[in-house]
């Protein structure tokens, strides 16, 4: 029997709450109306609080639970100030292939845990949106060369809280390590890179 979308959303929200906080403090500075979240897999969460949500991802769970719509629905309804009637769109694709998301119709962008998003699913994004990337599998340092991007914030995390900060950026993805990060190495390594400075992610605008 195919587990239901509530058993899958509690395995999925491990850590209670923490992607809601997240979005929340994305949402806090990112008045995105459009989102596109490739590699979802089941994080419902930006729907908590953008109010239209295209999600993409090749698992099959994922398909399962986004095609229980009621539930969905029912989940984001449970969450204070989610967005009235929110559209959440599933897409059962592969995000390095053509998606059927309209060139710069998209307001944000979020990378997580997810491979080089940004280097697939940029053309989607509106010059002057925002990406939202994690470091964890490089797809922070590919937008950190990646000249249509510009660093705009960081989201730093302390006791399970999130928040924005556009202080002091300069300051961040300095490697630990004198290398040079090319597209070359990071396919190679499919890692993040060490910084002097971390972030839980960070934001780029969008600026070519
Ligand atoms: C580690 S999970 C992360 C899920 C979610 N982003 C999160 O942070 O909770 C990675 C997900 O990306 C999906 N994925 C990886 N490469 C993909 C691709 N090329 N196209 C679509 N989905 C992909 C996998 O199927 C998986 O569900």
């Amino acid at each position: 029997m195919a587990e239901s979308a509530r058993r899958l959303w509690v395995q999925q929200d491990r850590h209670p709450g923490d992607r809601w906080r997240l979005f929340r403090a994305v949402g806090a500075v990112v008045a995105a109306e459009r989102v596109l979240y490739p590699g979802c897999y089941l994080d419902l969460a930006p729907s908590f609080v953008f109010p239209s949500v295209t999600y993409v991802d090749v698992d099959r769970r994922a398909a399962a639970f986004f095609a229980d719509e009621e539930e969905v629905q029912a989940i984001i309804a449970e969450h204070d100030g989610a967005p009235p009637e929110p559209e959440v769109v599933f897409v059962s694709a592969d995000y390095t292939e053509q998606l059927p998301v309209a060139e710069e119709s998209v307001d944000l962008l979020v990378s997580l845990y997810a491979g080089f998003v940004s280097e697939f699913c940029t053309p989607a994004l509106r010059v002057g949106g925002t990406l939202l990337v994690n470091p964890s599998h490089g797809d922070a340092a590919m937008a950190s060369i990646d000249p249509r991007y510009r660093l705009s914030g960081v989201v730093l995390s302390s006791g399970g809280d999130h928040r924005v900060s556009d202080r002091g950026l300069d300051r961040y993805l300095e490697p630990k390590k004198p290398i040079t990060i090319t597209a070359d190495l990071l396919h190679r390594t499919g890692r993040g890179v060490g910084y002097t400075r971390s972030a839980t992610a960070y934001l780029f605008e969008r600026v070519r």
